[in-house]
């Protein structure tokens, strides 16, 4: 069987032209083509082709239809072997599935086992009494029932067990519910209880209409606020996109689809009007879910919450998108409204206004950078391309990259072609060091390079790098020398996570606060290495003193030479009087190396994780 969205791919994307001049001789007139028809085998030019349409037509016989009915009517094909003929004749790749009766798809009867759990959940909903509460509260989120039922949305009561004798009288066994997710078993009692109880209930279909599973909301305040069917043989919350199914030919129609995040957002939007939306069932897109997308649309909104999260997860999503090949907006709706909110309290016309105010993502990216004043100086300037590195490396258009390189060499002062070369090098891994500068804020946004002054941190679990772990037990222990200490190396150069830990415990109260002060401060994770350093005093022969100045020698060399990297990084980007300063930098860290002697630069260099 071939699927319904091949047939659609096939009828979109045939060349009608060329398949139909096979046997007619067409010409160009304007935008369609015209010939003798070959139904009443006329010789006018009255038989027409219009590409645009995919459509024939004939004005004097009247015989009209699309490429398929023109291969099944002229060469008499069946219908499937239509869609196989102008598939191959386009270079289209078609999906033929196994029918059902040949080889049922192993995920069908959890799909039934869904499908008569959402019936039973609609049927809780609109039960006089049970469903009271729940059609309330959907009332007061001014959803009406006619929408409600669009969306198939159900209502799963506290009760334990009348689902499962609802089902079972069905046929369907604990086991099968188990499987479903819709019952778990209570790791205390042992019993099994519905997943969902007390929730309004919202089935979660496949792009094909399957139902693969539930999200449910609490009908008042409290934690979870939303709970989702557990990962299962058919749900994957990373492949589905809420809505897809029934958004699917409004998002081709419009040939540009909305991105929401919350089951309600495109509730309401679907009833304002606006059916081209779907929301990912959490807070960024993943590639799985991006890749869904282009074969409707070559358009996307993002309309996330406008907060920092909402903002991060708007990122996210645009680099998925991007790499989709798909063209990236965002709307930025005013503080504290998410889509829901704002179509509820001012109406789809003013969204309306809004998609027409939105953003391109990249144009986002740099504004908000801009704001942050990330363009001003250079140590910000170098952590500003380093936050747009990986979304130009994303885009994975070659015009649009090319348009958005242009524009961040516009802003940045940074040349085109530094920026290029930068984008083809793979994504570096860049640790910078303590300088003595003000730390940078970090931008908003969701790249993986590691901020100035921090480090990549090691699992609490390995053993601690031994000089570092030397450095806290001899702080830890001989307190009067935190502040030398602190002047060359801070808790944030420390690759160990409790060292860094105890480190900064040590820092933030009083020189001679008691050990289990101290241990008040910490995290959980650090309180093993908290009591072993506690347990491992400074030895009465122990020369700590000559180790504690060999070791501010050794971190040193690496802040030393991390900033030497880091001026390497910024020389490119820098105008040409902060070039001379850079030089002068370097030469004036490359002495201090030499004068180290080479000493502090080899052996142990902090463990990390590659
Ligand atoms: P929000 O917390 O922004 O909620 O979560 P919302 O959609 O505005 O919900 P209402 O309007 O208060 O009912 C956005 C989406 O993130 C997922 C859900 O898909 C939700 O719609 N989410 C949120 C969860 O999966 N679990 C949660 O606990 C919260
Ligand atoms: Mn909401």
């Amino acid at each position: 069987m071939i699927t319904d969205e091949s047939v659609e791919r096939v009828r979109d994307g045939a060349d009608i032209v060329q398949i139909i001049s096979e046997h007619v001789k067409l010409k160009r007139v304007g935008n369609s083509f015209r010939g003798p028809c070959p139904f009443h085998q006329g010789t006018g030019p009255n038989f027409s082709v219009v590409p645009a349409k995919g459509m024939y037509h004939c004005f004097v016989c009247n015989e009209s239809g699309d490429v398929f009915k023109y291969l099944q009517k002229r060469l008499g094909m069946s219908f499937p072997d239509a869609i196989r003929y102008a598939a191959q004749r386009s270079g289209i790749v078609i999906d033929e599935v196994q029918r059902r009766s040949d080889a049922a798809d192993p995920r069908q009867p959890l799909w039934d086992v869904n499908a008569m759990a959402a019936d039973w959940f609609r049927t809780q909903l609109w039960d006089e009494r049970t469903g009271e509460e729940a059609r309330n509260y959907l009332a007061f989120r001014r959803i009406s029932r006619d929408v409600a039922d669009r969306f198939g949305l159900g209502f799963a009561p506290r009760d334990t067990n009348a689902m499962r004798e609802h089902l079972g009288a069905l046929g369907v066994s604990e086991e099968m519910l188990g499987e479903a997710g819709l019952l778990v078993l209570r790791e205390d009692s042992g019993e099994l209880r519905p997943r969902f109880r007390n929730r309004l209930v919202f089935p979660i279909l496949d792009v094909g209409g399957n139902c693969t599973g539930f999200g449910g909301r609490l009908l008042g305040p409290g934690e979870p606020k939303y709970l989702n069917s557990s990962e299962s043989p058919v749900y994957s919350k990373g492949r589905i996109l809420y809505g897809l199914h029934m958004a699917k030919h409004a998002i081709r129609r419009e040939g540009r689809v909305m991105i929401v995040e919350g089951y309600f957002d495109v509730v309401r939007l679907v009833s304002a009007g606006f059916e081209w939306v779907v929301a990912p069932l959490g807070t960024a897109l993943t590639e799985d879910q991006a890749a869904l997308l282009p074969k409707y649309a070559k358009q996307a909104y993002l309309l996330y919450d406008n907060d920092k999260a909402g903002l991060k997860a708007t990122f996210r999503s645009g680099d998925q998108l991007l790499r989709q090949q798909l063209a990236v907006q965002v709307v930025t709706l005013p503080e504290g409204e998410d889509p829901d909110s704002f179509v509820d309290k001012f109406g789809g016309e003013k969204l309306m206004e809004q998609l027409a105010g939105a953003v391109d993502i990249f144009e986002r990216k740099l504004m908000e950078l801009e704001r942050g004043g990330y363009f001003a100086d250079l140590h910000k300037k170098r952590v500003a391309i380093d936050k747009l590195l990986p979304t130009l490396r994303a885009t994975a258009d070659s015009i649009t990259r090319d348009i958005y390189i242009a524009r961040a060499s516009e802003v940045s002062g940074v040349s085109r072609e530094r920026l290029e070369r930068e984008v083809a090098q793979l994504s570096p891994r860049i640790t910078t060091s303590h300088s003595g500068r003000a730390p940078v804020p970090p931008p908003p946004d969701n790249s993986t390079v590691v901020e100035r002054r921090t480090v990549e941190r090691r699992a609490p679990t390995s053993p601690p790098p031994p000089k570092e772990r030397l450095l806290v037990r001899i702080l830890l222990h001989v307190r009067s020398l935190i502040e030398e200490a602190v002047e060359t190396v801070g808790p944030d150069q420390l690759h160990d996570f409790a060292l860094a830990d105890i480190y900064r415990a040590l820092l933030s109260g009083e020189p001679d606060d008691p050990a289990d002060v101290l241990a008040s401060r910490l995290v959980p994770d650090s309180a093993d290495r908290f009591n072993e350093l506690l347990n491992d005093p400074i030895g009465e022969g122990e020369k700590y003193a000559e180790n504690f100045a060999a070791l501010l020698a050794y971190f040193r060399g690496i802040a030393v030479k991390r900033e030497l990297h880091e001026q390497q990084r910024e020389m490119p980007i820098a105008s040409l009087d902060q070039q001379d300063d850079i030089l002068s930098n370097m030469e004036r860290l490359r002495n201090e190396k030499n004068a180290m002697g080479d000493r502090s630069f080899k052996g142990y260099g902090p463990a990390r994780k590659t």
